[in-house]
């Protein structure tokens, strides 16, 4: 949420700056701005995109600064809002929420604040404990960090000690890279990965002091700590539109080739399954009672799936928990029996992460499913996990990234059904669906042009219900979502059988249903009855199914059975391209909808 970018070198910062923060847009939009330090502190600010800021306006001589493109939380966007944010002789860029800042700005009797941010109130603090020099900036910024409560990643600059960036982390994610006579600061790797391939992740409660030629990391002691570097590889930080329209319509195209890079080397012809990722042995397999998903929006989802496929093949209970609900919770687990996953995209959703707190605290196995490598979530879990591979998600509403967790979670059950010496059948039976994946999924891409044609006949309604039975109904919720967040539609999921119990009584002309018919013969029968029910109250239905167009269905698609394991990800295809076409023909900002942002950094 929010993105951040800081240079120090000998080229102009201003164009270093801006060229990062465009690669953050997706992380938010609201408003941006860039900071540079000469003399003095030069800022530029603009409600909007970064398209909105006027680099004419500062020094190209400037070789040091900050930007930041912003997700708002405490106070509207606006350009007073906007960051970097200047008090005194501190200038700073900050993601996350400081919690105590009322009690700060009380305490500092602050009345001369430009801005309703929380952040500018620590920039305060710090400049208040800077005491114009009298300590060096880092005793402040320390000093400072230990008054807040909340989460940061913050980047920190001073006129008064021109030739560093003070950059710390609570929660909030930050990377440094690492140059020649430069280095750079980021929220995440995208930014900076055209400069440089080496990276430092900054742990929470660390301190980093940057200069041109060096990197010095500190705990909130000041000790010093020694930094670790990673390297990046390009394709996992990359990712540009080619012939593509909209990043949403190239990543759902782009899911035949992000399941074979989840596949390569870990599910084979013959049948089997091996991940060298997550990290349990044969007792911590054979020992296992129950599995605990969590995860948020999409990623949530595709764990509601994951559970109906795993229950059956393991025969073991799996509960499913929105983050942001368990990190509250106070559910029975039995702790060392119970393997909690952790799904994100980000790797670094802060109700996943405070989640990954709890279940440690609760003695629970923790292993993460994510896409970012070097992520949060992916270092915060104690038993290893699976990356999926699946590249960059720059689209807000995440599409590829769905596909490749459920997939991921299957081969995680199918390889421990093998483990725990199971019915080998299951284990055959996934890979060799999951094997026939991309190419079903490129098959069904053909009803692309169907789906354009079919939308413009329905996207006048304005009540959308989604509803699927049994492993179809998180398909649906799922569905529900891509719609609501795209189109900005009220679309809602339910349960097939759960129509009657109340929703029905919504069911008019402004109203269409989105019911999912599975495969199976007698689940089938009971949705063509649901289907009759919405009909003789004067519903309008759009039926998928394996099978051709029932009677009294208004619209239809026909797609594959690849099998029981996967057969939902074929339909959601299909729902992934509905709420796009849907979203063209209503010219909304697709890749950007309002109001929302790519990583939740904050709870
Ligand atoms: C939906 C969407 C969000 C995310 C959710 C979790 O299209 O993008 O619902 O799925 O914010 O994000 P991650 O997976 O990064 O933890």
């Amino acid at each position: 949420m929010c993105g951040i970018m800081g240079y120090l070198g000998e080229r102009p910062a201003k164009d270093i700056i801006y060229t990062g923060l465009k690669r953050l847009e997706y992380r938010g939009y609201d408003s941006a701005g860039v900071a540079v330090l000469t003399k003095d502190v030069q800022t530029i600010k603009a409600v909007g995109d970064t398209s909105k800021l006027d680099l004419t306006k500062l020094p190209k001589s400037a070789t040091i600064g900050i930007g930041h493109t912003r997700w708002a939380t405490h106070g509207r966007p606006s350009a007073q809002n906007a960051h970097p944010h200047t008090y005194g002789d501190i200038t700073l860029v900050h993601n996350g929420i400081i919690e105590n800042y009322q009690d700060i700005k009380d305490s500092l009797k602050l009345s001369d604040l430009k801005s309703q941010t929380d952040s500018e109130v620590l920039a305060a603090l710090i400049n208040n404990n800077y005491q114009k020099g009298k300590i060096s900036l880092i005793e402040a910024l320390k000093r400072s960090l230990v008054e807040v409560s909340g989460t940061f990643g913050l980047v920190v600059m001073s006129p008064l000690e021109s030739n560093q960036l003070l950059v710390a982390r609570r929660g909030s994610p930050i990377v440094i890279g690492v140059g020649d006579i430069q280095n750079f600061v980021a929220s995440d790797p995208s930014a900076i990965i055209s400069h440089t391939d080496k990276v430092i992740y900054l742990e929470d409660d660390q301190i980093a002091r940057v200069t041109r030629t060096s990197i010095e990391i500190f705990d909130l002691k000041l000790k010093h700590k020694n930094p670790n570097i990673n390297r990046l590889s390009k394709s996992e930080a990359e990712a540009t539109l080619g012939h593509y329209k909209t990043y949403l319509e190239k990543e759902i195209k782009e899911q035949p080739e992000s399941l074979k890079n989840l596949m390569r080397g870990r599910v084979s012809q013959k049948g089997t399954v091996k991940l060298g990722g997550p990290n349990l042995d044969a007792d911590d397999a054979n020992n296992l009672e129950q599995i605990l998903i969590i995860g948020c929006g999409t990623s949530y989802y595709a764990g509601l799936y994951a559970k109906y496929k795993l229950e059956e093949m393991l025969n073991m209970p799996v509960i499913v928990e929105h983050a942001s609900e368990f990190r509250y919770r106070h559910g029975a687990y039995k702790s060392n029996s119970t393997l909690a996953i952790f799904i994100s995209q980000s790797g670094e959703t802060a109700d996943v992460l405070a989640s990954i707190q709890e279940a440690k605290r609760r003695h629970l196995k923790t292993m993460g499913i994510v896409n970012t490598i070097g992520s949060s979530v992916a270092r915060a879990v104690e038993h290893g996990g699976i990356y999926l591979h699946a590249g960059q998600e720059v689209s807000v509403a995440s599409t590829k990234a769905y596909s490749s967790m459920v997939s991921a979670i299957l081969m995680f059950g199918a390889q421990l059904v093998y483990q725990r010496g199971g019915n080998s059948n299951i284990t055959k039976e996934v890979a060799k669906e999951l094997l026939m994946l991309p190419s079903e999924i490129k098959a069904t891409f053909e009803l692309h042009e169907n789906i354009k044609k079919l939308t413009k006949q329905i996207n006048h309604f304005e009540k959308w219900f989604y509803l699927g039975r049994n492993s179809l109904y998180p398909v649906a919720l799922e569905g529900a979502l891509k719609l609501t967040e795209v189109s900005y539609i009220h679309a809602q999921a339910f349960p097939t059988g759960e129509m009657k119990h109340g929703p029905i009584s919504l069911v008019d002309n402004k109203h269409i249903s989105i019911l999912l018919l599975p495969e199976d013969e007698t689940l089938y029968e009971k949705g063509i009855s649901a289907l009759e029910e919405l009909i003789a109250r004067g519903g309008t239905i759009f039926t998928i199914s394996t099978r051709p167009k029932p009677k009294g269905s208004n619209y239809h698609l026909q797609v594959t059975y690849v099998g029981e394991y996967t057969e939902g990800l074929i339909y959601n295809i299909c729902l992934q391209l509905l709420a796009l076409e849907v979203a063209t023909i209503r010219g909304v900002n697709i890749d950007r909808p309002r109001n929302l942002a790519k990583s939740v950094t904050v709870e």
